[in-house]
């Protein structure tokens, strides 16, 4: 196991007999999740899906992967919210934010994630003169950022390649029986894959949701996979010593000392989609009935020169959990200069993660200084095997601590409200009642 949470950096905040205090109520939740009794009880699948998989799912998403890796330029990627982050995320944190610069053969580009025409429109200048398949991801089929961008894109695929081979470079994820998606995927003869009935969006990474997108960009999924195997294994029982819990446990009690923003920070920008892929997850899953912590996220030292002003000095509303990445991908040799003109020579002869170090150790110091709570995820470092260990660490201390907060943590009905609203105003058949009530309300 890579990933380690540390309370190093709590000592002034929280003292030892507020996390004995605090067991009982962890207890009760992990009795909750175990016996499957609590809220939400019919979205637990991720809980044993590192090993309790559709293996013969997992070798079609590989030989799909290599298909789309020999008989493509581009692949582009269709889905919001959980289908989308978090492959987005695994990619870019192992492979980097300019992975498609950078790495030579496939290019990966994520959309449907929006309904911006610019947005759109750049994406289909990426195609221009490639040769390129499409992953279109939707559990309900009916989502409507990710379905309009389909339909645009299929038809871009059609005119380029005609529909029979469109046909075969078309992939869909979505629900394994039900579903507009579904039914047009069968009709159409689409390879398709499923997200499980019992797996809701934010835990879907580790599905045919994340699977295929991320074996596309060339990373190991049986590592992924054995990551998340460790870590389900290594949090599965109820003590002090289990390091998921305790992370679940310093959110609450920092919540319920008047913590109400949890800023989560890296060093590394490579983890800046890892972060969005955490604030979905922490946010859907706990902000509900007027209460949660707000999640928010910085990618440092970058955002120390901006939102560093308000950590140190502002309303004292937040704590930090920083991921501490222990080894970067690739590290750089700082040459010493002579004449030295920049005045930069105290900082050479040394790798620049050193001098990342550093500015890191430098700003908990500091934070904590200014009254800010820093809790510690240490990760040998963003290779597959220690992402899946530190997605399956994110899933259960964010399930501990729904229950910890007494709410489901696995449902999201606040996201319906703007949908409603969008579907009005556009005038879709059903709303004309909310349509004219909305316009009023426009003026
Ligand atoms: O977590 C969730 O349930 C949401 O973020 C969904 O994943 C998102 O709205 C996309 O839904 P769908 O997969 O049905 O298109």
């Amino acid at each position: 196991m890579g990933v380690h949470f540390s309370k190093k950096y709590l000592g002034n905040f929280i003292s030892e007999h507020e996390y004995e205090a605090i067991m009982p109520q962890v207890q009760a939740a992990h009795d909750a999740l175990v016996n499957k009794d609590g809220p939400g009880n019919d979205f637990l699948g991720w809980m044993d899906l590192p090993v309790n998989y559709d293996k013969e799912e997992f070798a079609r998403i590989k030989e799909a992967a290599k298909k789309i890796r020999e008989d493509s330029d581009v692949l582009l990627v269709a889905g919001i919210g959980g289908s989308y982050l978090g492959a987005r995320a695994v990619v870019e944190a192992i492979c980097g934010q300019m992975h498609n610069e950078t790495q030579d053969g496939l290019k990966i580009y994520f959309c449907g994630n929006s309904i911006s025409p610019t947005y759109l429109n750049d994406i289909i200048k990426v195609t221009k003169g490639k040769r390129f398949s499409i992953n279109v991801i939707s559990k309900s089929g009916t989502t409507t950022e990710t379905a309009l961008a389909f339909r645009v894109l299929r038809q871009l695929l059609e005119d380029q390649v005609g529909a029979e081979e469109a046909n075969r470079r078309i992939y869909a994820t979505t629900d394994r029986a039900k579903g507009t998606l579904k039914e047009l995927a069968d009709a159409q003869g689409w390879p398709t894959f499923v997200v499980p009935d019992d797996v809701g969006g934010r835990f879907s990474v580790l599905t045919a949701v994340g699977l295929l997108p991320i074996a596309c960009a060339g990373i190991d999924i049986d590592a992924l996979m054995q990551g998340a195997a460790d870590a389900m294994k290594e949090y599965s029982v109820c003590d002090l010593n289990n390091q998921a819990y305790q992370y679940a446990a310093t959110r609450n009690i920092l919540y319920r000392k008047g913590k109400s923003v949890e800023m989560l920070g890296c060093f590394e920008p490579n983890f800046t989609m890892m972060n969005e892929w955490y604030k979905q997850l922490f946010g859907e899953s706990e902000g509900k009935d007027n209460k949660g912590l707000m999640p928010a996220s910085c990618v440092f030292s970058t955002d120390l020169h901006s939102m560093g002003q308000f950590i140190q000095e502002g309303s004292r509303v937040l704590f930090e959990t920083f991921v501490d990445i222990k080894k970067p991908q690739e590290d750089l040799y700082i040459q010493s200069i002579e004449g030295n003109f920049d005045g930069l020579n105290f900082l050479a002869d040394q790798n620049m993660s050193v001098v990342n170090r550093k500015a890191m150790e430098g700003t908990i110091l500091a934070h904590n200084d200014g009254g800010v709570p820093i809790a510690l995820v240490e990760v040998d470092e963003l290779d597959a095997y220690n992402l899946g260990c530190l997605i399956y660490f994110f899933w259960k201390a964010c399930a501990i601590s729904g229950y910890l907060l007494a709410v489901n943590p696995f449902n999201q009905p606040g996201v319906e409200s703007y949908k409603k609203n969008m579907f009005a105003l556009m005038g879709k058949p059903g709303y004309e009642d909310a349509k004219a009530a909305l316009e009023a309300r426009l003026g």
